[in-house]
């Protein structure tokens, strides 16, 4: 394998726009180059802070509700008060987009953090100011050799924990874990690692969440030690609604590598296949579950950017 052979589940086509966007920053929306927070910021120092991934289409955040449900859960569990509603971060999404000339193609990384801290040390009390908020938005459009060619995952010695140390659940800034794990994929050869669960289970990858296709049924893990992924709970229920069979259960690398498809889920890439498990190939290469999920998805979020846009006139 060469290095151009190699591709992350976020590689996007180059577009040399991006070099000049402006960037959100407390406030303010400033160049790239001047998009700076302090180095006492907790965000920085700690990895204490929470963030979003949500794709612009036709002018709408693709299920910002769902989006912003997941960050007031995060931020309330770890007691950081935004002072502000869904609706005000919607309006710096939509004013940062508008200042980039953004309608669509477009992939928002919202970070909000405990803010900057009085002293270089961990007591959240030191961040005195109130939160950092920072929002990247940036033209995007996945490169095609993901959907052509898939993902190569490997599974990795890095697991999901517990979620009484740090549940998986939170969206934080700290991704220590996954980054691990995407290491070793790597030093394994692979695009993206395949993360198991305390017990052996099959539970989801560094940054995506993780789907098999077994004799017409739809498995995932049963979300206990995985992201609440929104792309991932949108393939379940247009699983549900139209009769797909889909299960969200236990299951071991032995089905994982007898699987007929697979694939991953994430905001930034819908739906990915993955081309091999640790060197297996995945099935015989047809995909036609994943396409008509993605096809069904596709529609989906046509109808939620066309409900957002009649509920905001
Ligand atoms: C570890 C991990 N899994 C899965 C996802 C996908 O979640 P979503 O479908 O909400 O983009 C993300 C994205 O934030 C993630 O960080």
């Amino acid at each position: 394998m060469t290095d151009t052979d190699r591709h992350s589940t976020h590689d996007a086509k180059s577009d040399d726009r991006n070099d000049h966007i402006k960037i959100y920053v407390d406030g303010e929306i400033v160049p790239k180059d001047e998009a700076k927070v302090s180095v006492y910021d907790s965000g920085f120092m700690l990895g204490d802070g929470m963030w979003e991934g949500m794709r612009l289409y036709d002018g709408q955040w693709a299920f910002f509700d769902e989006h912003m449900d997941r960050l007031f859960n995060s931020l309330k569990s770890v007691s950081i008060d935004l002072n502000m509603g869904p609706e005000d971060i919607r309006k710096i999404l939509d004013d940062t987009a508008a200042a980039n000339g953004m309608t669509g193609d477009a992939h928002c990384r919202l970070m909000i953090t405990r803010g900057r801290k009085a002293k270089p040390f961990q007591h959240p009390a030191l961040s005195k100011w109130g939160p950092t908020i920072v929002a990247i938005i940036e033209h995007s459009k996945p490169v095609d050799s993901l959907q052509n060619a898939g993902i190569r995952l490997a599974t990795v010695p890095q697991v999901r924990g517990l979620p009484m140390s740090q549940d998986a659940k939170y969206n934080s800034h700290s991704k220590l874990n996954c980054v691990i794990a995407c290491l070793q994929a790597e030093q394994a050869g692979a695009d993206e690692g395949l993360m198991l669960d305390p017990h052996g289970f099959v539970n989801t990858t560094n940054a995506c969440n993780f789907f098999i296709v077994r004799r017409g049924e739809v498995w995932t893990s049963t979300g206990d030690y995985c992201m609440n992924g929104v792309t991932r709970q949108k393939v379940i229920d247009l699983c549900r609604a139209n009769d797909i069979p889909v299960r969200e259960k236990n299951y071991s690398l032995y089905e994982a590598y007898g699987a007929d498809e697979a694939f991953l889920t994430g905001t930034f890439g819908a739906q990915t296949p993955v081309a091999e498990i640790d060197g297996k190939p995945i099935g015989t290469g047809e995909r036609p579950v994943m396409a008509r999920i993605r096809a069904l998805y596709k529609e989906l979020v046509a109808e939620n950017v066309a409900a957002q846009k009649a509920a905001r006139g």
